[in-house]
């Protein structure tokens, strides 16, 4: 099953044991797993795991679930690689995808780390999960919590989308709010955890989530034929989905399944909270906090990410740049997004598509290069 082989700190490597509940390091950083590659090399191919179901777990080697009776699946994953052609030909780009993760089971990429990390809380004894949230992941745990009957306490910023609001509560989670944002939502979650002994699963404070998101990059390495885009534009909050797919893109070149080429990735923000765009422009290693964040897109209102270091190194690794719009461009994205492509885009993505018209004028990207763009969930959760 899984060749998981130990848990490192993302600042120092100092290495921790996966088989005790770990949250941060003793230095304050994300835990990231690590896993056996050499073991596995020569059976865990792509041809091997061609007639796997096309959900996450056919990756299962490379996840952290050892006891298979363990896993919690509500069917996520799988999610189609849309052929944007009409856009494609509006734009001038000859290859345009979109990576459609609103057909997960709680119509976002949030399913993906949820019903990895939920089963890797249940793997270690967790019956209490609480998270904080922009309102997507809330709803993720929710489902997996409810799934396998164990308590979801979510905490959301009081501005959060209504819909994810009520999906959390209608799927049997303990919701409650706070007035500010999801570092405040954080630090209600973290108290509570320590009163009364949850299992805290926000974005890098455990291992798992982000090992359930980098599915999305060996997806597209399967949905392209064997080969990864040149660009991908992914909306960046807490930075789960970018650490993800660069974690997965390192796990395939030490499998054999790719050589060093990666693609460029885009981070892309709104202007009204884009601490990750500016210390792209200042070169810095480390975000700022960026105060007084607004912006209607709620999954990138995250003002200081704690794995903005593994952000902005892999940025830097891939040529790729970190571009922020504002609500009004990101609002028309989505628009626009959803009616030349009949995928209901969230603003997340609306702010993606802009990114996209933007970097075309710019001449960054050829016509024929290849490009993802993520719509990381269903637009119907913005409804009011
Ligand atoms: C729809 C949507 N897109 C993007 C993001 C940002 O994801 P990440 O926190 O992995 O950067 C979120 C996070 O809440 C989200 O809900």
């Amino acid at each position: 099953m899984s060749c998981l082989s130990h848990l490192e700190c993302s600042r120092t490597g100092e290495r921790y044991d996966p088989a005790e509940i770990q949250h941060l390091s003793r230095v304050g950083a994300p835990l990231l797993a690590r896993y056996d590659i050499e073991r596995i090399r020569a059976d865990f191919t792509p041809a091997a795991i061609k007639t796997r179901p096309f959900d996450l777990w056919r990756y299962h080697e490379v996840l952290p679930v050892r006891d298979p009776a363990c896993i919690v699946s509500l069917g996520e994953g799988g999610t189609p690689l849309v052929r944007a052609r009409r856009l494609g030909d509006e734009l001038g780009l000859e290859q345009l995808f979109i990576k459609d993760e609103s057909v997960n089971p709680t119509a976002s990429f949030k399913s993906r780390g949820m019903a990895v990390a939920v089963s890797m809380a249940l793997a270690l004894g967790a019956r209490e999960l609480a998270t904080p949230s922009a309102g997507n992941a809330g709803a993720a745990l929710a489902a997996y919590a409810a799934a396998v009957g164990v308590s979801a306490h979510v905490v959301l910023p009081r501005d959060a989308p209504r819909a994810t609001a009520l999906e959390a509560e209608a799927l049997g989670a303990d919701v409650s709010y706070v007035d500010g944002l999801i570092g405040d939502a954080g630090r209600v979650v973290a108290q509570q955890c320590q009163q009364r002994g949850w299992y805290d699963l926000s974005t890098l404070k455990e291992p798992y989530r982000v090992e359930g998101k980098k599915t999305m990059g060996y997806e597209l390495y399967e949905q392209l034929g064997g080969r990864l885009p040149n660009v991908i534009l992914y909306p960046t909050g807490g930075g789960t989905g970018l650490i993800g797919l660069w974690k997965a893109f390192d796990e395939m070149e030490a499998l054999g399944w790719t050589d060093s080429h990666r693609p460029r990735m885009v981070s892309v923000q709104s202007t009204g909270c884009a601490p990750i765009a500016r210390a792209m422009d200042e070169g810095a290693d480390e975000c700022a906090f960026w105060d007084n964040a607004q912006t209607v897109a709620p999954g990138v209102r995250v003002p200081k990410a704690l794995g903005d270091f593994i952000i902005l190194r892999g940025l830097r690794e891939s040529a790729g740049c970190a571009v922020a719009v504002s609500d009004d461009e990101l609002l028309e994205g989505a628009r626009r997004l959803s009616q030349t492509t009949g995928v209901l885009a969230c603003p997340e993505a609306g702010a993606c598509f802009a990114a996209l018209e933007r970097l075309v004028r710019a001449h960054w990207l050829q016509r024929d290069e290849t490009v993802v763009l993520f719509n990381t969930a269903s637009g119907a959760k913005y409804f009011s």
